[in-house]
């Protein structure tokens, strides 16, 4: 029979055993509160880990001045309403990925172009040069100031049937984010692209209104998708990477001293993730592995296959893009 002093001691370790709650608890009467909502998990995701990391630091450093509460798995706003949220005062931060801004540019389309970065190194390369730099302002005019890329991965192709040629993916029906060029680039194998909010995803898969998607590691492994697929197939054929973005009001409208400490803690948080980012979905697609699903890899022929079929969706891109960004993006590959 246990004692009082042994059911008490099982108390305290179930406490500190517990998973931390995904947003601070109490904000403090004065401090400036920083929401940050999103749609992921949040462990095991780089955004979803990278939120948690900047709460926990801000909560820490910025004591008595500011506080962030993050809202994960689409629990405050989905992406489409974050972006009204952030203009309204009701969110300040958001990470929507860059293909979910076609209301407000079009300059992000570069991004989703498909196999255009061969690796996370090009990306890199490519976000934190002159040309990246640049398209974190694209948003300005409509009240968003970008503070910096963060970066998932590269996305991978699963269905109901195996997928290891274009042909497979015929006549078969995917989920897509809202960008253009992922429509085009499901048009371009023959099959339908479906745009549906990621919150709604498994539970399209699980009932067949979808056959397919196309997400990172982190996102199949975080989500389920892998549990209702015939297996997801390594074709690294498009980039998942976020705009970490806030209102220009409300930046503009912190104290000086406020603003450079958060916006130097969120720099550096950022950093650190987008360095560990690949490593994240690196463990999710060995956790797909370790769970019975399968993962499929390409021979070079297969995968020169994939890329010839996704190839025509550029040019009807190009004009929009223009030419500069994407030299920009396509000499930034072999910078690992
Ligand atoms: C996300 O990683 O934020 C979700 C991307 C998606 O909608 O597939």
């Amino acid at each position: 029979m246990r004692t009082f002093a042994t059911w008490l001691f099982l108390l305290a370790l179930v406490a500190v055993l517990r998973p931390a709650p995904a947003q601070a608890e109490v904000c403090q009467d004065g401090e400036l509160v920083i929401r940050f909502a999103h749609v992921v998990a949040a462990r095991g995701h780089p955004k979803g880990e990278m939120a948690t990391a900047l709460a926990a630091r801000v909560n820490a450093e910025m004591d008595g001045k500011a506080c962030m509460r993050v809202y994960p798995n689409s629990e405050l706003f989905d992406d489409n309403a974050v972006m009204e949220a952030l203009l309204m005062g009701e969110v300040q931060i958001a990470a929507p990925s860059l293909s979910k801004f076609e209301a407000y540019t079009l300059k992000y389309r570069l991004f989703d172009l498909p196999f255009l970065f061969e690796d996370m190194a090009a990306v890199n390369a490519f976000a934190y040069g002159s040309k990246g730099r640049e398209l974190l302002r694209a948003m300005e005019d409509v009240g968003f100031v970008g503070l910096g890329y963060l970066f998932n991965g590269l996305k991978q192709f699963s269905a109901t049937t195996p997928l290891l040629v274009p042909q497979d993916a015929q006549g078969l029906a995917f989920r897509v984010q809202p960008s253009a060029v992922a429509v085009a680039m499901i048009e371009a194998l023959g099959g339908t692209a479906r745009r549906l909010p990621f919150k709604d995803v498994f539970a399209a898969l699980e009932r067949g209104v979808v056959d397919g998607q196309e997400n990172t590691w982190s996102n199949i492994y975080t989500q389920r998708f892998f549990q209702v697929q015939n297996g997801v197939s390594e074709t690294n054929h498009q980039l998942l990477a976020y705009l970490a973005l806030t209102s220009k009001e409300w930046l503009d409208g912190l104290e000086p001293a406020v603003r450079i400490q958060f916006l130097s803690i969120f720099s550096e948080v950022l950093d650190s993730f987008n360095a560990r980012a690949e490593a994240i979905n690196a463990r999710s697609r060995q956790k797909i592995i370790e769970a019975g699903g399968t993962v499929r890899q390409l021979t070079p022929e297969e995968r020169r296959a994939w890329v010839e079929a996704m190839k025509p969706v550029w040019d009807q891109f190009r004009d929009r893009i223009g030419q500069d960004m994407i030299d920009a993006a396509l000499a930034a590959n072999g910078a690992g």
